[in-house]
């Protein structure tokens, strides 16, 4: 099939998770004001826009290259939504830039898009490229300095940590072997060093022996863990009261940490999702990147 025009392009690029559920619970208490942290393409924006006539949305992400995508597939809404290239942990000076003191929603939809896992800078073990994994270009840290230059420990500990890897230390040591040789460059070359690990019959399990090994070390470079955790803490200051925070998750441990908040601030957030909302068996289906996630939800009280 032919794609001509970029809009196409782009939402095949990356389908919203959740998106119904997730825009519907943002927008329950008929705000005006609210801010997209995880803008991507611009997906969810999108149907908060069409969905609320009135409202208005601050998009943040820290990716360049999925803000140039975003501004494309919401040109039909210019002048409802702005944006800031911006690590979300940051969402303090970006209200305050724009002289804002209260917003209706934060919403998060966390990890990565398709646009970042499909190119070819580093996320995927199924495209190889040269071990990048930033989200954000403009920073300093790399896959290949996490791989290339972390000390054994650290590295076993991230793979363990991040990854939930039971063969972490073992990877670990496989990796600083084989940099002492060469450095590992790219992302087929550290794919098959963490698969060669694996005892041959555990090779083809439900999930690739490279795919715990990737995500840790993706955690690790955009620190995706403290983002979040100051992130969250940061939205009790600008949520008016009837105010929503609305967080998609990917993995255990951010959903912990979602979880967590939550009932930490029980007595400023009251939770609208008892059990988190994962995605219908159709959506699933239609789109296996969402099998994972879950939904959270809470309203400033
Ligand atoms: C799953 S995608 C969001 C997709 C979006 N909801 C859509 O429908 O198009 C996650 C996005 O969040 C961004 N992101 C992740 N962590 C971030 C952070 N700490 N600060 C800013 N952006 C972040 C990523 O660059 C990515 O574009």
């Amino acid at each position: 099939m032919e794609i001509s025009r970029p809009e196409e392009k782009n939402n095949l690029m990356h389908k919203p998770v959740l998106l119904e559920e997730s825009t519907d619970l943002l927008l329950g208490n008929k705000g005006t004001l609210y801010v997209d942290c995880t803008l991507g393409l611009g997906g969810h924006t999108k149907r908060v826009l069409q969905k609320n006539p009135k409202a208005f949305v601050i998009g943040i992400d820290r990716d360049e290259e999925a803000i140039e995508l975003a501004k494309e597939n919401l040109k039909e809404f210019e002048g409802r939504y702005t944006i800031y290239k911006a690590d979300f942990a940051d969402l303090d000076a970006v209200l305050e830039a724009e002289g804002i003191e209260q917003v209706d929603g934060f919403l998060f939809d966390l990890g990565v898009s398709m646009l970042q896992l499909k190119s070819e800078r580093g996320f995927s073990f199924q495209i190889n490229a040269p071990l990048d994994m930033r989200m954000d270009r403009e920073q300093k840290l790399t896959a290949y300095k996490v791989v290339n230059e972390y000390p054994e420990k650290e590295l076993a500990r991230i793979i363990w940590e991040y990854g939930e890897e039971r063969l972490s230390r073992k990877i670990a040591r496989t990796i600083v072997q084989a940099r002492k040789k060469k450095p590992i460059e790219t992302t087929a070359e550290l794919a098959k060093l963490v698969e060669s690990v694996y005892p041959p019959k555990l090779r083809h399990g439900r999930i690739h022996p490279a795919t715990r090994t990737f995500q840790a070390i993706r955690i690790e470079v955009n620190r995706e863990l403290e983002s979040l955790k100051i992130a969250l803490e940061k939205t009790l200051d600008f949520l008016k009261v009837g105010g929503r925070l609305v967080v998609i998750s990917f993995h255990s441990l951010e959903d912990r940490i979602v979880k967590n908040f939550l009932k930490e601030h029980s007595d400023k957030l009251k939770i609208l999702t008892k059990k988190p909302i994962t995605p219908s068996e159709e959506e699933v289906r239609d789109n296996p990147a969402s099998r994972s996630a879950k939904l959270r939800a809470g309203e400033r009280v």
